[in-house]
């Protein structure tokens, strides 16, 4: 079975005393749970006074970008390699990456095999467009960034991996994620199970099973039932919501919730 999987991409906010207080607070109001994985990524900055600060038990820590070369002259980055003891996932190719800062399919496909080859497990976000669905071309471009970004890797390794499905329309400013555009469960289904069968085309059942896909954008407490209840989502990427920690918090717990009532809590 897969493990339900919550991730709060903080994005670029919260110093170091910020982050520290989030936490706190969390920690206050998430209990541990056995079946549910709670996923902080925060800042690169403070992954280090965080990773001091957390109780394993309840949560691990993701980095949210890394560069795909082990060392050298790259100004102002940092590497999976110097990541692994300190992270257990990475998000890669993050539409605020590939828009923002040009990234591409090709650097995102070495970005997925970096932290493969580190042994930190990516989040691979894929989405499109808000022009690209309206043109009908969103299995297309979902095609062209899973095809790219798992093109170096195994079955087995694919099987471990996470996938962010993330409506590029849907992801909010950060502040307005309550009143902004969220996708429609109708919509996630048909996504999500077009990357589960892309990948079981590609990379056989096994891989296609074992893989855990998330959706992410505006996601907010009034929905978690509904998107869990998509068969083959395995939760979420927060972003707005997992800033305030009422909100994220709550996120957790109807989770919790909703595995109870399917009976699926060991
Ligand atoms: P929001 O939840 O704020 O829409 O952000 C989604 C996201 O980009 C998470 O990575």
């Amino acid at each position: 079975m897969r493990k339900i999987l919550i991730v709060g991409n903080w994005k670029m906010h919260l110093n170091a005393s910020q982050a520290s207080l989030l936490v706190h607070r969390l920690h206050e109001r998430i209990m541990i749970h056995r079946d549910i994985e709670v996923v902080l990524a925060p800042p690169m900055l403070t992954l280090q006074p965080l990773s001091v600060q957390i109780d394993r038990r309840k949560f691990r820590l993701a980095a949210q970008n890394a560069y795909f070369a082990d060392e050298g002259p790259f100004t102002g980055e940092v590497s999976f390699t110097m990541l692994r003891e300190l992270v257990h996932y990475v998000i890669v190719g993050h539409s605020e990456r590939r828009r923002v800062f040009g990234e591409d399919l090709d650097m995102i496909r070495d970005k997925v095999a970096a932290a493969v080859r580190n042994e930190i497990t990516p989040i691979l976000c894929v989405g499109e467009t808000k022009h690209e669905r309206q043109s009908g071309e969103t299995k297309q471009v979902l095609h062209d960034q899973l095809m790219t970004a798992l093109h170096n890797l195994t079955a087995r390794e694919v099987r471990e991996i996470v996938v962010a499905y993330e409506p590029v329309w849907a992801v909010s400013n950060g502040t307005d994620w309550r009143n902004h555009e969220i996708a429609k469960p109708d919509q996630v289904a048909e996504t999500v199970n077009y990357i589960r069968s892309y990948v079981r085309d590609v990379f056989g059942p096994k891989a296609a099973s074992g893989l855990r896909v998330l959706y992410g954008g505006s996601t907010s407490p009034d929905f978690v039932h509904s998107f869990l209840d998509i068969d083959g989502v395995d939760g979420f990427l927060v972003g707005g919501a997992s800033l305030n920690y009422h909100s994220f918090a709550s996120i957790v717990t109807q989770s919790y919730d909703w595995q109870r009532q399917k009976g699926a809590v060991t």
